[in-house]
């Protein structure tokens, strides 16, 4: 089956990301919101970020050649005509099912569903509509524009040609897809999420400080980010709640979150969205060491 036009759910930094390479690569893009100013502020991200590609000659037309392939709207109905749906909404099952099961009468019968989500499962969420066979997930990593990395997730229903379609589809964003099956956390996620909190452990330890253990992995290992700078960039409550739903489903210590994680969530200390994590961003091009 071939996709010509996309819809995105949600224009946050994931979906907004979604939505930018999806429109770089030629498709028709309709990204849904809840309101106006959700989509400007995503669609400003958008234009941001290709001014910055273009810039770097990245782009392989002009930015606004890109952006007029790409449409904002707080209308489900004008996700009709989609041939692949993505969504990119808030990490809620029950607020997931909710968005998928009021779309599953509008969006036409053949088109497919797939989900960005990092750690729930796709089995959950496609028993909200009545195609659970054109169902799949579709795993972006952040920054969306930059990863080149897209984890394309089968269920037990999903049917092979639905499946190939969005893998053939990852590849025409330029980005090399993986095959990997729905079990919580995927690839990425079931081993980067116990990396991340054994860092907090080792922390907890006194194994290093928090810049060394950084220092440490990104200069010995060559990662490009430390696991401390990582868990700012990914969120802690996003990383948090990530914990919760893979120590659920394997029932085992190394996913399960560290009392400081919990601490700094609890203190509203999200990571570099809030302005302070492991490190304080007060100035967010000199991030410091927050005493732990
Ligand atoms: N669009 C366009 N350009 C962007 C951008 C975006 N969205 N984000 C960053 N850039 C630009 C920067 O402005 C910078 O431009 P410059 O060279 O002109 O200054 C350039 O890209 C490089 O950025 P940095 O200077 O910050 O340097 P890096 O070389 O460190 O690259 C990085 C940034 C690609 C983010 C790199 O640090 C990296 O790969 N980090 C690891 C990220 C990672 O692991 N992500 C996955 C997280 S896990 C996840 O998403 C899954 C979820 O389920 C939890």
């Amino acid at each position: 089956m071939e996709i010509r036009k996309v819809g995105v759910l949600g224009c946050g930094l994931m979906g907004s990301g979604i939505a930018q390479v999806c429109a770089t690569a030629g498709f028709d893009v309709t990204v849904l919101e809840v309101e106006q100013k959700l989509l400007d502020k995503g669609f400003s991200g958008i234009e941001k970020s290709l001014a910055k590609l273009a810039e770097k000659g990245t782009l392989k037309e002009a930015p606004e050649k890109v952006r007029a392939r790409l449409k904002g709207t707080t209308r489900r109905e004008d996700l009709a005509a989609c041939d692949l749906v993505i969504e990119a909404i808030i990490e809620n099952v029950d607020e997931k099912r909710k968005m998928y099961a009021s779309l599953d009468p509008i969006v036409k019968k053949d088109a497919i569903f797939a989900s960005n989500t990092s750690s729930i499962s796709i089995t959950q969420l496609m028993t909200a509509t009545n195609r659970p066979e054109r169902f799949v997930g579709l795993h972006f990593f952040n920054p969306v524009p930059l990863m080149k990395l897209v984890e394309v997730v089968r269920t037990i229903a999903t049917v092979d040609d639905v499946y190939e379609s969005v893998y053939e589809f990852s590849k025409k964003l330029g980005k090399v897809p993986v095959r990997t099956s729905d079990k919580t956390g995927f690839i990425v996620n079931r081993l980067l999420v116990p990396y991340m909190l054994d860092a907090i452990r080792a922390f907890e330890e006194g194994v290093g400080s928090v810049p060394d253990i950084d220092n440490a992995m990104k200069l010995g290992c060559g990662y490009p980010m430390g696991p401390f700078t990582l868990l700012d960039f990914v969120g802690l409550d996003t990383t948090y709640y990530i914990t919760h739903i893979m120590y659920d489903e394997f029932k085992e210590k190394r996913f399960a979150s560290p009392p400081l994680l919990k601490r700094l969530v609890m203190a509203g200390w999200y990571g570099r969205k809030s302005g302070k994590g492991f490190y304080d961003y007060s100035d967010p091009n000199n991030p410091v060491p927050v005493k732990l």
